[in-house]
């Protein structure tokens, strides 16, 4: 099986408009999502993406890091210039676990989504996803979405303490794929849902989000910055909140924070 992701690789089976029409491709490199946020501040246009086949300083959400080993997974950036008022960028990071899901949901795994936007394959995190934005007071300037897919990764690539939360796509489907099929594939998908969202809002991303999930009706811990809050998930919210009810019956929001599963 080829596994080449060079541009003229990705370029070959890439069928997008803006997406990945301007793709920075390194060999190594600290963080493509750093990488693009520069990209961004210098004037670099919509849908340009950063493609790199190792990170040193990979980075994810909550201050954690991205382990990004070379030659078995993908890191990507892409850049979005968006007409949406800063307070709706997180629109944009629920699109992209859509975009995602979508994409492997076409391989053949059964990936499900975890709020905010981990994608999960038998209940283990294969994907994560992290959103950064520069912002005025005039608006969004751009935003960041970065994409971590564990694509070919073997049981044993795993550092120990990842090891037992965390699975590729080859230990899910036992074989190796391709990566620049799979990147085309979720950049098609990415402008799809954009254009949606362009035309319809975030309703429609809001929908499909809610049926790549299987959180609704568990009890979660939801970590914030303002403490933990425990409850049963309800459901998300007209702007991508996740809906708690909490054990006294109320309602709460979760706006921004980590989610986890508890057994009872
Ligand atoms: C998470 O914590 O779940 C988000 C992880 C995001 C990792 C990706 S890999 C490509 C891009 N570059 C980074 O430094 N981080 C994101």
């Amino acid at each position: 099986m080829a596994d080449d992701l060079s541009v003229d690789a990705v370029g070959r089976h890439l069928c997008t408009r803006a997406l990945g029409r301007h793709l920075h491709w390194f060999e190594e490199t600290t963080s493509t999502s750093t990488i693009a946020m520069n990209l961004g501040h210098e004037g670099a246009p919509h849908g340009t993406v950063v493609l790199a086949d190792a990170q040193t300083k990979g980075r994810g959400r909550m201050g954690r890091s991205w382990v990004s080993p070379p030659g078995k997974n993908l890191y990507l950036s892409i850049l979005l210039r968006p007409d949406l008022p800063p307070t709706r960028a997180p629109e944009l990071t629920l699109l992209a676990a859509v975009a995602v899901h979508e994409t492997l949901d076409a391989l053949g795994v059964r990936p499900a989504v975890k709020w905010p936007n981990d994608i999960e394959v038998n209940g283990k995190k294969t994907v994560g996803i992290l959103c950064e934005m520069s912002a005025e007071l005039s608006g969004l300037r751009y935003v960041v979405i970065g994409i971590g897919i564990d694509v070919n990764m073997a049981v044993e690539d795993f550092p120990p303490e990842i090891a037992s939360i965390a699975t590729s796509l080859e230990c899910a489907l036992g074989r190796k794929l391709d990566r620049s099929e799979i990147l085309a594939s979720l950049l098609s998908n990415f402008e799809r849902w954009l254009d949606v969202h362009a035309r319809e809002g975030f309703e429609p991303v809001r929908r499909r989000w809610s049926e790549c999930t299987n959180l609704f009706g568990t009890r979660v811990r939801a970590r914030m910055t303002q403490g933990d809050l425990v409850g049963v998930v309800e459901g998300l919210d007209t702007d991508g909140a996740l809906l708690l009810r909490d054990d006294r019956g109320a309602i709460e929001r979760v706006v921004v924070g980590d989610v986890e599963r508890l057994s009872a």
